[in-house]
């Protein structure tokens, strides 16, 4: 006898009928702002969109998508930038937003720990974190809106991963909804445990790949008394990178961010905003923007100016913040380049990392071979080149076609990429592989790798329904490692 397939509109009326009144949404306008990602580079178009207040409701919703074959997508605040958490296309899959999962649910200044919801908002966690004279340190441009759940699920990075490390690195514990539904309750906040396998390292940073994240138990670290913020123009990235080694010596490691800026991503910044002036006074061909804080007794003023002093050999201009509003202006440059680049329209965008050691001459082979593939594109540099991470990013000539610029991105990326291969560095330092990402990821795996994550993937998801097609191919069209 044959099977017979229930229509998914069936389907789904079962399991909105499951759930309490108005978590299950299906009508069009009801939808449209699930549909699309920040960046506006990619669309989805969801069967529905799942909006559970409670971690018993997102089990509901993965048991039942589970035992129906019906694929989904866990959603936070669409920051992401490989198209991971935007619903297939195709119109097949259950988009499971977290942002009604946002509350705190516990925070201590003496555990120097808290437990937010997945769909907590960065800048509020952020903000509770303040209140308790602590702070939660992941700190990057899209904080406003991102939500804490998508900062584990991509292991975000940002500007402070030089002093406090990675999502990775903060993260206590975790609450998961798995595929088929359960709820593992991973969250401690036990600094020390060694009870055998390490099971959170899983699900932080698989794009969604393998399970809900429904909570988080985060590190928080004392609030700094003092911030300095510096920006200094300087004759290269060579030269950048020089003043790095030093800085991080000579600044007492209490370095929070070094900021590699390119000369063509001020005049961006400063083009954007006319009101905005350029800080220093002479054009220099590299900036950085430096930033330490520190509590305590320490003279920090003190210790930044000495250490900028002292590197006068390397420094052509530079200027200290003389206030926390001051400082702010100066990020407002780095906020405003990255706004700015695409001058509205698609720019192709990397976030590449070399050993800390060679990132300079990376950035100088990269650039050259751009230059000689594709001389009328404009790139744009910038990056966290205390941690080795470099956005190198390609605006098109202004007027180019569509299908020419997808082109231009395709072969770009591939100078780019062969460059990094060359230097044994990462095509995704910071913000994954998603969909975007997956065809030069696979052609650089390697057989055991492939394999491993391959297991990983069946035993955690054995149905495959999660967040399919995104950083590997659905399992039935794995590919052989390395591309061959
Ligand atoms: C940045 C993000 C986009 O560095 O990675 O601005
Ligand atoms: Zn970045």
């Amino acid at each position: 006898m044959d099977a017979v397939t229930i229509p998914r509109e069936k389907l789904l009326a079962t399991l909105k009928a499951a759930l309490p009144d108005g978590i299950l949404l299906a009508a069009q306008d009801e939808i449209e702002r699930y549909t699309q990602d920040w960046s506006g580079d990619h669309f989805g178009i969801p069967l529905a969109v799942a909006r559970p207040r409670s971690v018993a409701e997102v089990s509901i919703v993965m048991r039942y998508c589970n035992a129906n074959d019906i694929p989904v997508v866990p959603q936070g605040g669409l920051t992401g930038l490989v198209g991971a958490a935007v619903a297939d296309p195709g119109g097949g899959e259950v988009v499971i937003s977290l942002e009604r999962l946002n509350k705190l649910r516990s925070i201590s200044a003496i555990d120097f720990a808290m437990v937010v919801e997945a769909g907590c908002i960065l800048e509020e966690a952020k903000r509770y974190a303040e209140a308790e004279d602590c702070i939660l340190p992941i700190t990057f441009g899209a904080q406003g809106s991102c939500r804490v759940g998508g900062n584990v699920a991509t292991n975000a990075g940002g500007f402070n991963v030089l002093r406090y490390g990675m999502t990775r690195d903060l993260v206590l514990g975790l609450e998961v909804v798995l595929a088929d539904g359960r709820i593992w309750n991973g969250l401690k906040l036990l600094r020390k445990d060694n009870r055998g396998y390490d099971l959170k390292q899983l699900f932080i940073g698989s794009e969604g790949t393998l399970g809900v994240v429904t909570a988080v138990a985060l590190k928080l670290f004392p609030k700094p008394t003092q911030v300095e913020t510096a920006l200094v123009g300087l004759r290269s990235v060579d030269d950048a990178m020089a003043l790095y080694a030093r800085a991080r010596r000579e600044c007492s490691d209490l370095l929070t961010a070094f900021e590699l800026i390119l000369r063509g991503g001020i005049e961006i910044a400063l083009g954007a905003r006319p009101d905005v002036r350029d800080p220093l006074s002479q054009i220099c061909p590299v900036y950085v923007l430096v930033e330490a804080s520190a509590g305590g007794r320490v003279d920090l003023r003190a210790i930044l100016q000495d250490f900028l002093i002292g590197a006068d050999d390397l420094i052509l201009d530079g200027v200290v913040a003389a206030s926390r509003a001051q400082g702010q202006q100066l990020w407002l440059l780095r906020e405003l380049m990255v706004d700015a680049q695409g001058r509205g329209g698609r720019y192709l965008r990397t976030d590449v990392s070399v050993p800390i050691s060679t990132l300079a001459g990376f950035v100088g082979d990269a650039l050259e071979a751009l230059g000689k593939s594709h001389p009328d594109a404009l790139p744009v540099t910038y990056g966290h080149v205390g941690d080795g991470n470099i956005h190198l990013n390609i605006v098109p000539p202004a007027g180019m076609g569509a299908e020419a610029i997808e082109t231009l991105f395709h072969e770009t990326e591939e100078v780019i990429f062969d460059v990094v291969d060359r230097y044994g560095g990462s095509l995704s330092a910071e913000h994954g592989i998603g969909r975007v990402k997956q065809e030069a990821f696979l052609k650089r795996i390697d057989e055991v790798s492939l394999d491993l994550a391959g297991r990983i993937k069946d035993a955690l998801d054995p149905t495959g329904i999660m967040s399919r097609g995104r950083i590997f191919p659905p399992r039935a069209q794995f590919p052989e490692a390395g591309g061959r």
